[in-house]
């Protein structure tokens, strides 16, 4: 007999309409999922099951850098989806660090209106909200980019940090941190991602620095520890997480080995979860990337590497567009937690559809589209085709 289709499976429905078996502890397991909708406490945070939105940049900020309506509309629909965690997309700890025109900014007091905002709306559905905060270095939306060192990026030069200014900007984000827990954030969510700022320096083609931040990996991996460290420092117990860039997927750069060496690290000085992913904005557009990208569970493999060497949570994204994979993740220990951006703002009922055994029903992010990550580029807010017509014109009527 054939394996039978999740989604014709009988569910048992418990007492209060749950679905699922109650296990000896008196919670109810699922039936087809049991890994995917297990709780986890990550720091003392109790994660309702394993299913977090991995951060996503659309645009849909205000011009200011505060939240707009449409931004709000979003996290409302991505929080009431039913994931646990909802990470909110990079939010710049300096202006000379923002990513894009319609970056959120946490980088001064004046902003904290608007991130408790953002907070209470994913809080009120009831998910854990966490905030991804960033310094983009040398792929700042800035007219004076700094960085490690002043390596050529898209035909500008970056400026050189200088041990001063690297103090400064350490300050920053844990200025920034501060201001995630003031807000009401539950975690905080370092950006090592991307080939942003952290990554830059754990990078041997982007740091070719002579001091003590630059040379072996040991001392690379120097700024983002100390960055972590101060922001410890800053927030208390407030748990702070780490996006992890595991490979830059390009020929001189980082690679698994020397990543481990900071994952490690983070490991042993408390971060509370790592969320790992593969390629910066100078990997992600060569043809073989493209290629690898289109995979289902692409950066899974980097996730597993990455959990044999740290003693934490570890998130895994990329492709994850059935819930049957993202079961088979947990249940083979690749990963912790599952991390869905484009999966979930396709669907935003991709987590009610897997509980309820209607997998069959998921809409799913299509390999052959990056309509997203090329709108974003080009500095305009991301609708995806594969919604109906009828939400991309509310959505668009909602953008200012
Ligand atoms: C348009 C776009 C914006 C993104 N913005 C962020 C971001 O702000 N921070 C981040 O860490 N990753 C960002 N990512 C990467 C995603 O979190 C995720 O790792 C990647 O899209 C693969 O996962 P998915 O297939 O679930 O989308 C972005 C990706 C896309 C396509
Ligand atoms: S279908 Fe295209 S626009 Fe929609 S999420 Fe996927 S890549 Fe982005």
């Amino acid at each position: 007999m054939g394996i039978v289709p999740a989604r014709i499976l009988p569910l048992p429905i418990g007492p209060k309409g749950q679905i699922g078996a109650a296990t000896k502890g008196g919670s109810m397991q699922h039936p087809v999922y049991p890994n995917l909708f297990k709780s986890i406490t990550i720091k003392g945070i109790r994660l309702k099951n394993r299913i977090t939105m991995a951060p996503l940049y659309l645009g849909y900020a205000a011009d200011s850098g505060r939240v707009s309506p449409l931004l709000l509309h979003h996290y409302k629909l991505m929080a009431q989806s039913g994931a646990a965690m909802i990470v909110v997309e990079n939010a710049c700890i300096s202006i000379g660090g923002s990513g894009a025109q319609r970056t959120l900014r946490c980088d001064h007091n004046r902003y904290l209106g608007s991130l408790e905002q953002l907070a209470d709306t994913i809080k009120k559905q009831k998910a854990r909200a966490a905030l991804q905060i960033n310094h983009a270095g040398r792929y700042a939306h800035a007219p004076s980019p700094v960085a490690p060192s002043a390596v050529e990026t898209f035909g500008r030069i970056p400026k050189a940090l200088t041990r001063r200014e690297i103090r400064t900007i350490r300050k920053q984000y844990a200025n920034a941190a501060k201001r995630a827990k003031a807000a009401g954030f539950d975690l905080v969510e370092l950006h090592g991602g991307t080939g942003y700022l952290l990554a830059q320096f754990v990078s041997p083609r982007t740091n070719k620095r002579r001091d003590v931040y630059g040379g072996p990996i040991e001392n690379r991996i120097r700024f983002p520890l100390e960055v972590l460290k101060e922001v410890k420092d800053t927030v208390g117990n407030f748990p702070v997480g780490y996006r992890f860039l595991a490979d830059e997927w390009l020929p001189d750069g980082l690679k698994l080995p020397e990543a481990s060496v900071l994952a490690r690290a983070l490991s042993k000085n408390g971060i509370a979860y790592i969320s790992t992913m593969g390629g910066t904005y100078e990997s992600f557009f060569l043809p073989d990337v493209v290629e690898k990208s289109k995979k289902p569970g692409y950066m899974v493999p980097l996730a597993a590497s990455v959990k044999k060497q740290a003693n934490v949570p570890i998130i895994a994204a990329g492709r994850l567009s059935t819930p049957r994979r993202a079961e088979s993740i947990l249940k083979g220990k690749q990963a912790d937690l599952i991390g869905l951006a484009r999966p979930l703002w396709v669907d935003p009922d991709w987590v009610r559809k897997a509980r309820n055994g209607q997998d069959g029903r998921i809409v799913k992010c299509s390999p052959k589209c990056n309509a997203c990550m090329e709108l974003v580029m080009r500095g305009k807010p991301a609708f995806c085709p594969r919604w109906t017509k009828e939400k991309r014109v509310s959505l668009k009527e909602m953008f200012q």
